[in-house]
């Protein structure tokens, strides 16, 4: 009787054990749906195929992820990857370039390396995905979820439900107005101007969104510009003024991603818009022990870019760079991180991704 009860409940066990893992499997995500505009920061290999130098498919590229060289821009995990994870998705959001079916119904990450605001920015390194032409794929995904959902209604219903990350305006600076020899933005605008010309910009293409069905909107800002490596060793050629230039003129950008967002939350007012502090959490990172590398980037480069099948530094959690531009995985695990649940009450406005994607529309 005894080992009648025994292995009774030890059968129950293993039945609770089944179901508790099938729910860690299954577990519904925050959102349905996770839907990613951007650059390189965010690239999970749109790049691949296009004709152009911004491309991040080779080794030592992805050398601490999962399935190795992917075209993501960085040694491991995007800071979108990682808060796709802490929504709660099981896998990774699909690129433009490779989603198929129904995939789309996760989401589709829709960044490319060297993508700007302005159309022409990144222009000088070959072909890429401009966030107007990131908008008008998403249209594209758009009429197809109306064919898989059955109805536009459905699939508007079903696109209000989901979070939308839109992330750009680094190239517009570094592959743009600090690159007068191949623009002629810093002779047209000073760059209190410029910063509101994108702005402007990016406000008419945020709207586009809302249009297709985007009612929760995370915006972040950019981090000091000048605090890269490449804009100390190539945009600048170590000239200090320079890169404080650079600093500087990311500002009155940040300021007004911040003002649009509470003036959006204002205008549409059944629509939910934060903004990401990321350069202040890039400022002030108190999880960070001791003090990382900051000036120079893990890998060995060319310009901005890893050397191929070059070999990286071994301590890479050590290094705030991976490569001369793009913040190594462990960086983005920080941004990620505090995007998702702040760790400041400065760190998001008016509040964070966790609170974002829990609030009724
Ligand atoms: C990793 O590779 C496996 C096998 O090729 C594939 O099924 C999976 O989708 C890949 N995952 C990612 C995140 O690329
Ligand atoms: C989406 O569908 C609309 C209406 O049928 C059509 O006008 C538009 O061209 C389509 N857009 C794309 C990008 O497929
Ligand atoms: C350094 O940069 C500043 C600001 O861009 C510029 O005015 C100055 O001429 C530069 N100095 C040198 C030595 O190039
Ligand atoms: C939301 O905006 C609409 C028009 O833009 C306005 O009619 C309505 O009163 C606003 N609602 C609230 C609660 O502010
Ligand atoms: C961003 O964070 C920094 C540092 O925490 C803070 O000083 C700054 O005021 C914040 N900016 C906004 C717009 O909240
Ligand atoms: C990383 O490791 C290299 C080689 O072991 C060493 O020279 C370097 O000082 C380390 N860097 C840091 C920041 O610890």
């Amino acid at each position: 009787m005894a080992y009648k009860i025994k292995v009774w409940c030890f059968l129950l066990f293993l039945l609770k054990l089944v179901s508790n893992l099938q729910n860690c499997a299954h577990a519904a995500p925050q959102v349905p749906c996770f839907f990613i505009f951007g650059d390189s920061l965010a690239d999970s290999g749109n790049n691949n195929h296009l004709v152009t130098t911004a491309k991040a498919n080779y080794r030592p590229y992805g050398i601490d992820f999962l399935n190795g060289t992917t075209g993501r821009f960085t040694n491991g995990r995007t800071t979108v990857d990682i808060i796709g994870e802490l929504l709660g998705f099981d896998q990774f959001i699909p690129p433009f370039a490779t989603a198929r079916g129904r995939d789309i119904l996760v989401g589709v990450n829709y960044a490319s390396g060297a993508a700007g605001i302005r159309d022409e920015s990144g222009r000088e390194l070959g072909d890429r995905i401009s966030l107007n032409e990131q908008l008008q794929n998403h249209a594209a995904t758009f009429n197809r979820s109306i064919q898989l959902l059955g109805t536009k209604q459905a699939a508007t219903n079903y696109l209000n439900k989901c979070l939308y990350y839109v992330s750009l305006g680094t190239n517009d600076y570094i592959n743009n107005y600090f690159v007068p020899g191949n623009y002629e933005t810093s002779r047209l605008y000073t760059p209190d101007q410029y910063a509101k010309v994108l702005i402007d910009q990016y406000s008419q293409q945020i709207k586009r969104l809302y249009l297709f069905g985007a009612r929760k909107i995370a915006l972040p800002g950019l981090i000091p510009l000048g605090s890269i490596p490449y804009a100390s060793s190539t945009l600048c050629l170590k000239n200090l003024s320079c890169v404080a230039n650079i600093n500087n003129a990311v500002l009155p950008f940040n300021a007004g991603l911040f003002s649009l967002v509470h003036q959006l939350n204002q205008e549409l007012n059944d629509t939910r818009f934060i903004y990401l502090n990321i350069s202040g959490m890039s400022s002030s990172d108190p999880s960070v022990p001791g003090s990382r590398v900051a000036n120079v980037g893990c890998c060995p480069v060319l310009g901005s870019a890893c050397i191929l099948d070059s070999t990286p530094c071994v301590n890479r959690t050590e290094y705030v760079f991976w490569d001369a531009i793009h913040p190594t995985e462990s960086s983005n695990q920080f941004t990620a991180r505090r995007s998702y649940s702040a760790f400041l009450p400065s760190d998001a406005y008016p509040y964070d991704i966790s609170h974002l994607v829990n609030m009724r529309i």
